[in-house]
């Protein structure tokens, strides 16, 4: 009904004018709210995405360079001590492929991902990082590859990487402390956050909706979080479970909730650049394509070795075909054309208002 709106709208407007709710108010709003709130969140936030980014898309081509990881996170399938995996590591010159690659399909962002490897140290990173940049000058470096010394960021931000993924995973500290080990700390993972965004890299943060024991309040801190640190990106997608960890039984993230946590987080920081996530086009087909309704207005397909993409297995039925594979650029066209929205392949800096 036009003039109606219900307590949850209200709370959805004080987002959209740019003020932060208090606590309360944002738990009632994820712990109670109907499709009419949900339909009103997310026409607001593409209002707001398209106020920044008009109807543009960006497209960010992932490389996932290695699946060796020196940690064991509860939830993730690279974690060290799942044995069942087949460990890879990208050579420089498959990396540069990749890119190559990429740069021939349009791309202008390559992402480097990996695990937590000692095998790239600092000095590998910055030749990796150099080359790239030198060949492909129009490009953005994106690096997610995990907590390191201020000395390696400051390092690879000089050899020429502009940004940084690195998701917070939760920010209430029990939290953190169900999802990982003793020897992982989340005053660290902030702590890497702060210098990353000292240094001046565009930084990302982010966390999985619906992980193992995350409760309407953890999400209320991680809002609280991401609004404090302002990121330049965040990374939302849903907890999947994968069969070789001790998270294997837990269930999954839902697609309502994951959706509802980027139109919030859209509103929030209206200039964000917000992905909707591989794992979200993994329990959706139609995933991507409702995340960019949502307000999300990033894609970031793989452009990883084919054989690599079944061995990087966060967790389990992780898509890789399709949609999420940058040799499929015409689908990715096609999925985001269908929700109303325009492919750009420029490298997509982060627009702040
Ligand atoms: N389900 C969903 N996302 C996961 N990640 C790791 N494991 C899983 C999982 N089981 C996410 C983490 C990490 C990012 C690279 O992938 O949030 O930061």
């Amino acid at each position: 009904m036009p003039g109606q709106k219900t307590s949850q709208m209200l709370i959805i407007d004080k987002l959209y004018k740019g003020q932060m709710p208090g606590k309360e108010e944002l738990l009632k709003l994820l712990t109670s709210h109907g499709s009419e709130d949900e339909e009103y969140l997310f026409k607001l936030a593409r209002k707001v995405r398209e106020r920044t980014y008009g109807k543009a898309v960006y497209i960010r081509g992932l490389v996932e360079f290695t699946n060796y990881c020196r940690n064991n996170c509860y939830y993730c399938g690279i974690r060290r001590s799942n044995s069942n995996i087949c460990r890879y590591r990208l050579s420089d010159k498959e990396i540069y492929n990749c890119c190559d690659e990429g740069y021939g399909l349009g791309l202008r962002t390559f992402v480097l991902q990996g695990g937590e490897d000692a095998y790239f140290t600092r000095e590998r990173l910055c030749t990796i990082i150099e080359n790239i940049k030198k060949k492909h000058p129009d490009c953005a470096v994106t690096l997610s590859v995990g907590e390191r010394d201020y000395k390696d960021y400051l390092a690879w931000y000089e050899s020429g990487a502009d940004r940084y993924l690195l998701r917070h995973e939760t920010a209430m500290e029990w939290h953190y402390n169900k999802l990982h080990p003793a020897e992982m700390s989340l005053s660290h993972r902030k702590e890497c956050l702060f210098m990353l965004k000292e240094i001046g890299y565009q930084t990302g943060a982010g966390f999985m909706a619906g992980s193992p024991y995350q409760t309407p309040e953890c999400i209320v801190e991680d809002l609280y979080f991401l609004h404090g640190l302002k990121p330049h990106m965040a990374g939302i997608g849903p907890f999947i479970s994968q069969k070789d960890t001790p998270f294997a039984s837990q269930n999954n993230g839902t697609l309502k909730q994951t959706l509802f946590l980027l139109g919030i987080v859209r509103l929030m920081l209206p200039d964000v650049l917000l992905p909707a996530t591989t794992a979200l086009g993994t329990i959706a087909p139609d995933g991507r394509k409702k995340g960019l309704l949502a307000g999300a207005n990033v894609l970031m397909p793989n452009l990883s070795p084919v054989y690599a993409r079944d061995k990087y297995n966060l967790y389990d039925n992780k898509a890789s075909a399709g949609e999420e594979s940058a040799q499929c650029i015409n689908l990715i066209k096609k999925c985001i054309e269908s929700a109303g929205y325009i492919m750009d392949l420029g490298c997509g800096d982060c627009i702040v208002k």
